[in-house]
């Protein structure tokens, strides 16, 4: 614990999109001693005038963690992009889960994804049940936040739709409920500040979960241009996607969460985000209509 009782808390890949902001939100909670670990320290260095101490660390380094953790209380670990090289992602996370426990840390929060488990058909899911399961099985508490997919994925995907007219996708008539990655960063702020120091799997989703017809019809009400949601099979969204240039393996792995959500695995709502930071997550609709 750092001098006035409170805990340090510490955010890997504080140079991300997520990390950064929680960071940010740590700072304005007054939370105490915060440390942000990240490959790239010169571009934390706005925080580390703010007050954050600025640690290297690289989860393919695994001797670069046991500094970086040292003297933590509780720490996020932010899930990596590393989707390139299969089994790469889960022994970056199981390093780091290791590092944690060696170092003395208490309480690993980690953004997982939805359903994360053997039926689920996306190509990446094995390496949030992996890194789950490393969780489960080290010393260590945790909370596991299940987070749903980003709301803003749906701006990109409108940005190419709306032009055309017509959206495409291989998620059938399944349902997601999205939840915007500022409310991803508050639920993790608010569970790595928060006292609890168990176990704990929740699911950090949005307040609705919608089709893509839905989506097209919000995107298509917001814009006022006409968009009409085109179902197609799996394989014919990959050869489309290799087709504009994504090289397949990338265009296997959106295409399979695609097929996750056609079997529903994204249909989850859950009050998680609501209890960890008393306040309603955020509509697509409202995210939406601030930033198309
Ligand atoms: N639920 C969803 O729909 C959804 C969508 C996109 C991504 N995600 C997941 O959520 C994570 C955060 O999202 P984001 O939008 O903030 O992504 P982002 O901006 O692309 O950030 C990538 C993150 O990976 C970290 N990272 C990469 N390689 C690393 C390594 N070797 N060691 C330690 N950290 C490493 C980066 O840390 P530094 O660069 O600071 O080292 C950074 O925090 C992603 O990495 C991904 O796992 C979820």
């Amino acid at each position: 614990m750092s001098e006035n009782s409170k805990p340090t808390l510490l955010v890997t890949g504080a140079s991300g999109h997520l990390g950064r902001r929680v960071v940010e939100l740590l700072l304005a909670a007054n939370t105490g001693t915060i440390v942000a670990t990240t490959r790239s320290p010169e571009k934390l260095a706005d925080l580390q005038q703010q007050g954050v101490i600025v640690r290297s660390a690289d989860f393919n380094d695994p001797a670069s963690l046991a500094q970086a953790f040292a003297g933590v209380d509780r720490l996020l670990l932010i899930s990596t992009d590393a989707l390139g090289e299969p089994g790469l992602r889960l022994k970056q996370h199981t390093s780091a889960v290791q590092a944690a426990a060696a170092a003395g840390v208490n309480h690993v929060v980690y953004t997982s994804l939805i359903n994360p488990g053997p039926d689920s058909p996306v190509l990446f899911a094995p390496d949030h049940q992996g890194t789950e399961d490393a969780l489960a099985a080290s010393p260590l508490n945790f909370t596991v936040l299940r987070n749903n997919l980003y709301a803003d994925l749906l701006v990109g995907a409108l940005g190419q739709a709306l032009p055309m007219g017509q959206m495409f996708s291989a998620a059938g008539d399944g349902r997601i409920a999205y939840v915007t990655r500022e409310d991803c960063a508050q639920a993790a702020a608010a569970a790595l500040a928060a006292p609890f120091n168990g176990r704990r799997i929740l699911d950090i989703t949005g307040p609705e979960a919608l089709s893509q017809a839905d989506v097209a019809a919000i995107g298509s009400k917001i814009t006022g241009k006409p968009l009409t949601y085109v179902p197609v099979p799996t394989e014919a969204m990959i050869q489309g996607m290799v087709g504009a240039g994504l090289p397949q393996p990338v265009a296997a792995t959106y295409a399979s969460i695609d097929t996750a959500a056609a079997q529903g695995q994204f249909d989850v709502v859950s009050d998680a985000f609501e209890e960890l930071t008393g306040r309603k997550a955020t509509a697509v609709a409202d995210f939406l209509t601030a930033v198309l």
